[in-house]
């Protein structure tokens, strides 16, 4: 549908009813990709327009059901809060908004509908930048160059990436939708509720993030170059549990990659979160794929633990990552022998006592299940989710 730039925008009828959608399929103005705010010609209020939208669309935070403790938990109970009902929420682009996640200030992150004809309706996250934030040009090119990373990838444990777009609201990247909490939530919600991982389950779900790890690490460009793709933010939240027991990586929002430049580090920046982003990174070295093979082993210890690994606040974390993991911990806590070395390698400080790649040290713990006579697959996640 084409904006009739004449037209006023409709007053909302009700908190849930803020129709944008002749507003938000209006065409991309012409011109250099990126205006600042104040050189666009926009004939309408982008900040109301978007206020509407955040008083519209309630925050939702998938939530860990189906163990004992969860009283009363059921597929109703899913979530914190309930989304939008389908056919109510306010759109953006081609997708019709009916929760929003926890997500940094950069990008809003929407759970929401693709609407297509005969009324079907696809669920996907919507990741936005709006064009309101006077960081835009640069929360916009940090979008592109996650759009560019996963447009690249297609593997079972990476989040698939659908398309993205600018519209006159801002840019937005739409993804598929992972129906399930984020190992954060999980793991808060196995601490509140002081139940283990247990060891096996805890191997199952590392050995499938560092496939998805492994493949974006050697994937290659159209041209059949290597894109030297070092994610750079592999912490819990940024890794989706499935209710199927699947695990997806997700977020390359500071993600490392030839022939993009958005995302070179300045001297004295560090992007990710701190405790767990690799020593030499912290330190302003050289960075490569290792970097993300221990992050994967923090989130290992944290996961047989049940604990953070640094816990210290604010810059106070920098000194603690740098003096290296505890590893006393674990075996205080009787991890396995032959699973607290595989945490060990993948941890240490120096990247080149480190598993050389991601399935290298996805090898090692197979084998270590293979040794155990443990049989685990997505059913034993999916049954603790
Ligand atoms: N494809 C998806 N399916 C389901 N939930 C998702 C998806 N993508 C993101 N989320 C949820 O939204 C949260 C924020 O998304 P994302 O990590 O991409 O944004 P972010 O703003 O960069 O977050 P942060 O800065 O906290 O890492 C995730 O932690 C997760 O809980
Ligand atoms: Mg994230």
């Amino acid at each position: 549908m084409v904006h009739d730039r004449n037209k006023p925008l409709a007053p909302p009828s009700g908190e849930n009813e803020v129709d944008l959608e002749d507003l938000s399929s209006a065409p991309i103005p012409k011109g250099p990709a990126v205006r600042a705010r104040d050189e666009q010609e926009l004939d309408f209020d982008l900040d109301s327009v978007l206020q509407k939208i955040n008083a519209a669309v309630p925050v939702v935070v998938p939530m860990v059901v189906g163990t004992p403790t969860a009283a009363g938990a059921g597929p109703a109970a899913k979530m914190e809060k309930d989304p939008l009902p389908p056919g109510q929420g306010p759109t953006v682009g081609n997708y019709q908004l009916a929760g929003r996640m926890r997500s940094s200030p950069a990008a809003m992150v929407f759970m929401a509908h693709r609407v297509s004809q005969f009324g079907i309706r696809r669920p996907v996250v919507v990741k936005f930048a709006p064009k309101n934030n006077p960081a835009y040009a640069r929360n916009r090119e940090m979008l592109v160059d996650e759009y560019h990373a996963m447009a690249l990838l297609d593997h079972p444990n990476i989040a698939a990436v659908y398309e993205a777009a600018e519209i006159d609201l801002g840019f937005y990247v739409a993804l598929e939708y992972i129906d399930g909490p984020d190992a954060r939530v999980f793991l808060d919600h196995k601490v509140k509720t002081k139940q283990q991982v247990p060891v096996e389950v805890a191997a199952f779900i590392t050995i499938e993030l560092l496939r998805g790890l492994e493949h974006a690490h050697t994937a290659r460009g159209l041209d059949d170059r290597p894109l030297g793709i070092v994610h750079r933010d592999v912490n819990p939240s940024n890794i989706l549990l499935s209710k199927a027991g699947q695990v997806k990586l997700t977020d390359f929002g500071v993600v490392k990659m030839r022939g993009r430049t958005a995302q070179e580090t300045q001297p004295g920046m560090v992007k990710g979160k701190p405790a767990y982003l690799a020593p030499e990174y912290i330190r302003g070295e050289h960075l490569d794929h290792r970097c993300d093979v221990y992050s994967a082993g923090i989130f290992l210890f944290e996961l047989v633990l049940g604990q953070k690994c640094f816990r210290a606040e604010g810059v106070d974390i920098f000194r603690e990552v740098l003096a290296g993991v505890d590893l006393s911990r674990l075996a205080k806590a009787n991890v396995p022998d032959k699973l607290a070395v595989i945490i060990a390698r993948a941890t240490d400080k120096d990247p080149k006592q480190r598993f050389i790649t991601a399935s290298d040290m996805g090898r090692a713990l197979e084998t270590w299940l293979q040794t155990n006579r443990y049989y685990v697959s997505a059913t034993s996640l999916a049954a603790i989710l």
